[in-house]
């Protein structure tokens, strides 16, 4: 979707210092998440490789590959959202070579992303480059990036250091430098989420980065509560939607169960009712 629907120039451009409004970021991974995100008026839709975690029941994001991130992206796109649809580039697949990169960027997009989203700093450039060069749009990730969890050795609040903070602010720069257009910033101490933002001429999207960064991203399942199980201090949820479906299956039961469902009403006659 592009008619009317938000553009990477667009999101570029949204910088709160310049008096932008904060970009809202939820991830999707099928078309109802789609429909109902986009329906809320947000401006990116991401289709994370958070997938692997919260929908596949993985234990960590580098499970999944270029076909499973595909095959979502393309239930996101066909919804047709007025949201910018961004697909994550799953572990291994830019890490091997620029030609593999643009490869498997090439699937996201032909499968209906817009923009593709990497981690990863200074060792990422050439990826970056490549990417751009081949007119793929690309959005940054920086601080506690998933995918980097065995070398981090657990999903580790980042740049409490000022040596690894700075750096995190030299990656920020080197990122927009090769053609970022935005950088997620994740877990990372506040004040850090702060100076990478005032550092970059692009949006900073936060999570787990503080309130002042350009805007913020939630994974669909940690704002919705459709999982009750113990969230990272970063999430709130906006509902308990785990507990509204399991009590509405539990009425089904019960329904099907003392015979009340279905009714004469949820049946067919023998006439030409529909
Ligand atoms: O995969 C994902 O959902 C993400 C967000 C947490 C930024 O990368």
């Amino acid at each position: 979707m592009v008619a009317g629907g938000v553009t990477v120039p667009a999101v570029r451009a949204r910088k709160v210092a310049a008096g932008a409004d904060p970009l809202v970021m939820v991830t999707a991974y099928d078309a109802p998440g789609a429909r109902m995100v986009d329906d809320a008026g947000i401006d990116l839709i991401l289709v994370g490789d958070s997938l692997s975690m919260v929908v596949l029941g993985y234990d960590d994001t580098l499970q999944v590959t270029v076909a499973d991130l595909a095959h979502h992206t393309a239930a996101v796109a066909r919804s047709a959202p007025r949201a910018l649809v961004v697909a994550d580039m799953p572990w291994l697949s830019y890490h091997t070579s620029a030609a593999d990169t643009v490869a498997n960027a090439g699937t996201l997009v032909r499968a209906g992303a817009a923009a593709v989203k990497i981690e990863g700093g200074r060792v990422r450039l050439p990826m970056v480059e490549a990417l751009v060069a081949a007119e793929v749009p690309v959005m940054g990730h920086l601080g506690l990036t998933p995918q980097s969890f065995h070398v981090m050795g657990g999903f580790k609040v980042q740049g409490r250091k000022a040596e690894a903070a700075d750096r995190l602010v030299d990656d920020a720069l080197a990122l927009v430098e090769s053609g970022v257009f935005a950088i997620v910033v994740e877990g990372v101490p506040a004040e850090l989420g702060a100076r990478v933002t005032e550092a970059v001429p692009v949006p900073t999207i936060g999570i787990g980065a503080g309130p002042r960064c350009d805007g913020q991203v939630l994974v669909f399942h940690d704002l919705l509560g459709l999982d009750d199980r113990p969230a990272p201090r970063f999430v709130r949820r906006y509902a308990s939607l785990k507990q509204e479906g399991t009590r509405a299956v539990a009425a089904f039961a019960a329904d099907v169960r003392s015979g009340a469902f279905p009714s004469p009403e949820e049946s067919y006659g023998g006439g030409a009712e529909p």
